[in-house]
């Protein structure tokens, strides 16, 4: 794996601030640095962004998908609404882990549907920021990379 794409949806801009008691009090900057510390050694160059807008991520999966690259998507509220994201991951065929901070099945019933669990590699949901680093191991574990060793 030469390159990882972590793209976050709408309002996680704010974390740190956003309701703590659910999303934890790590910033995105936080959760990037320590993604960054897993990459840096192993080689991988690491792709992290945010948009509050829903064809930012489409365009950006499918940019990742079209260049065979692997995604770790937190797709905020978009998750529950947006056919776009799901037609964008099965058109480009990206590699897609979804990621989120709290367990959206333990909140509103609304958060209980995923547009992009049907067609994503795996979720990993709960975990707070660790989410995301356990998304980055089980990509590293899968393309067979172990410290300091570049594929
Ligand atoms: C979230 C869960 C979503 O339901 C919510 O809309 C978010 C964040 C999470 O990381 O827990 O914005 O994706």
């Amino acid at each position: 794996m030469k390159a990882v794409h972590v793209l976050n949806g709408p309002n996680l801009n704010l974390l740190g601030t956003r309701e703590p008691d659910i999303y934890g009090k790590s910033t995105l900057a936080e959760i990037e640095a320590s993604l960054r510390a897993s990459c840096e050694p192993r080689g991988i160059l690491l792709h992290f962004r945010q948009t509050n807008h829903e064809g930012d991520l489409v365009t950006w999966i499918q940019d990742a998908g079209l260049a065979g690259e692997p995604v770790i998507l937190n797709p905020g509220a978009y998750t529950h609404t947006s056919v776009a994201l799901q037609d964008a991951i099965k058109g480009a065929g990206t590699k897609v882990i979804e990621v989120h901070l709290s367990n959206p099945h333990a909140r509103e019933t609304f958060r209980r549907h995923s547009y992009v669990s049907p067609v994503a590699r795996g979720v990993i949901q709960g975990f707070g920021a660790l989410s995301y680093d356990l998304a980055l191991q089980a990509l590293i574990a899968e393309a067979g990379q172990s410290e300091g060793r570049r594929t």
